[in-house]
């Protein structure tokens, strides 16, 4: 027998092995590349966001050839496909870039993100938002997809500072559902171990005009008091809760709506006074702590339950009780939604009055954002706006997380890290 030919044999197995091991790995790779290739999310429109923040006229008109070329939403599964692999999902999107400074570690904040669709758009969201120091409550919507729920509790899983709300409502505009999404998430933060400074809400249309620094030194401002909507409502808003409302199936974009009875509720409980307002808050967790425990709260709640949208007035009427952690006296002024910072809303029937005119496209009288605002919305000096979407307008929301990335770079760069 040869002697050499066992010798050879393990060569050649060794060989085989190795060119086995180098066809998976490249097959491996090529797998999760052409993945990302495939994503929207991962390809970046060719525009320069410093000419859309300047308003040329080139670049604008660029943008506008851009948003007709309809841009189609990367499906939810494959946030969740990504997600399957968490350092290489946080390295993808580079949220490990992301460091907190000893100020941000001092100050955290809390996220209520009410969220039903649109897995991307919400995963862009926390991105804009993000910090290691802060902490993120998702409430998903008892009636999303399957897709969009592995989806949340994919990011919830990847994070240590984002959780799923542990109680879950079927959300229906205008309902207290909506409130109690809210209040489920206020509820699980004010249990977790970050001791947060302030709490502020959003949807999934929402977006920030702030980095989390910027954010800071504004709320550091605000002295623990609180940022909301409250004026005194209209005669016509006052009908929404001095009649009993009923849940009623409809039959056109939501599925069940209050709708107004003849039926008179009785007043408020403790003679309270009913201030209107938006969903939108900016509270500080002194409020929080004390509406969590208050009977008087609880007792209004209870009385909201059949009012219309009792989200536009609940925070509004809270934060004028006698005695609540930063008041506003009933006595004072309305603070309106254009002095409160929190939500940055164009009205149809305000523009050109107010602001200039909508250059996206409008919805329900509301507008969604087009790129042509960016600067408007930048320099405002509101800390979030409503609403963007990328079917509408893809640079606006591209160009905002340049920018914003751009500051939080700047910031960073300027000051230490505490985290590697
Ligand atoms: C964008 O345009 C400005 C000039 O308007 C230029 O200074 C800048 O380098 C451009 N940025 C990029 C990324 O091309
Ligand atoms: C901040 O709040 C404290 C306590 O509520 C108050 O004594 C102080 O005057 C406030 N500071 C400013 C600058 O308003």
């Amino acid at each position: 027998m040869n002697p050499r030919c066992p010798k050879r044999r393990q060569l050649g197995l060794l060989t085989l092995s190795i060119l086995l091991l180098v066809t998976l790995k490249y097959s491996y790779i090529r797998d999760t590349q052409v993945a990302l290739e495939d994503l929207q999310i991962f390809r970046k429109h060719s525009i320069n966001c410093s000419d859309i923040y300047e308003l040329d006229p080139a670049e604008v008109g660029k943008s506008l050839v851009l948003r007709r070329q309809q841009t189609k939403e990367d499906e939810d599964e494959t946030l969740t496909n990504l997600l399957s692999n968490c350092p290489s999902f946080i390295k993808s999107r580079s949220y490990h870039d992301v460091c907190a400074s000893e100020e941000e570690r001092d100050f955290p904040l809390a996220y209520s993100l009410v969220v039903h669709k649109s897995a991307w758009m919400v995963e862009r969201l926390l991105r804009a938002l993000y910090s290691p120091s802060n902490i993120y409550c998702i409430h998903y919507d008892q009636k999303s997809s399957p897709q969009f729920i592995a989806a949340m509790e994919g990011l919830a899983r990847c994070f240590p500072n984002v959780f799923i709300a542990s109680k879950r409502e079927s959300v229906y505009y205008a309902s207290i559902s909506r409130l109690k999404a809210d209040l489920n998430c206020l509820s699980d933060l004010l249990r977790s171990e970050v001791k947060w400074k302030y709490v502020i809400n959003l949807c999934g249309q929402d977006f920030p005009l702030k980095s989390n620094r910027e954010l800071l030194s504004e709320l550091k401002k605000l002295n623990g008091t609180n940022m909301l909507e409250t004026s005194r409502p209209s005669e016509q808003k006052k009908l929404r809760f001095t009649f009993h409302y009923e849940l009623k199936d409809a039959s056109f974009e939501y599925k069940k709506l209050p709708v107004k009875t003849e039926q008179q509720k009785s007043p408020p409980p403790h003679g309270i006074e009913v201030f209107i307002g938006n969903a939108y808050f900016v509270l500080s967790r002194d409020f929080v702590v004390h509406v969590d425990s208050s009977s008087v709260v609880r007792d209004f709640l209870a009385w909201s339950e059949d009012t219309y949208s009792p989200d536009e007035h609940f925070w509004a009427t809270l934060v004028r009780l006698p005695g609540v952690p930063g008041e506003v006296p009933r006595s004072s002024p309305d603070i309106t939604d254009l002095m409160s910072k929190t939500r940055l809303v164009k009205w149809h029937y305000l523009e050109e009055r107010l602001y200039p005119p909508c250059t996206g496209q409008h919805v329900r009288s509301v507008c969604i954002f087009g790129a042509a605002e960016l600067r408007w919305l930048l320099n405002y000096g509101h800390w979030f706006a409503n609403k963007f979407d990328p079917k509408v307008d893809p640079i606006t929301i591209q160009c905002l997380e340049e920018k914003l990335e751009e500051k939080r770079k700047s910031f960073q760069s300027s000051t230490a890290c505490l985290d590697g």
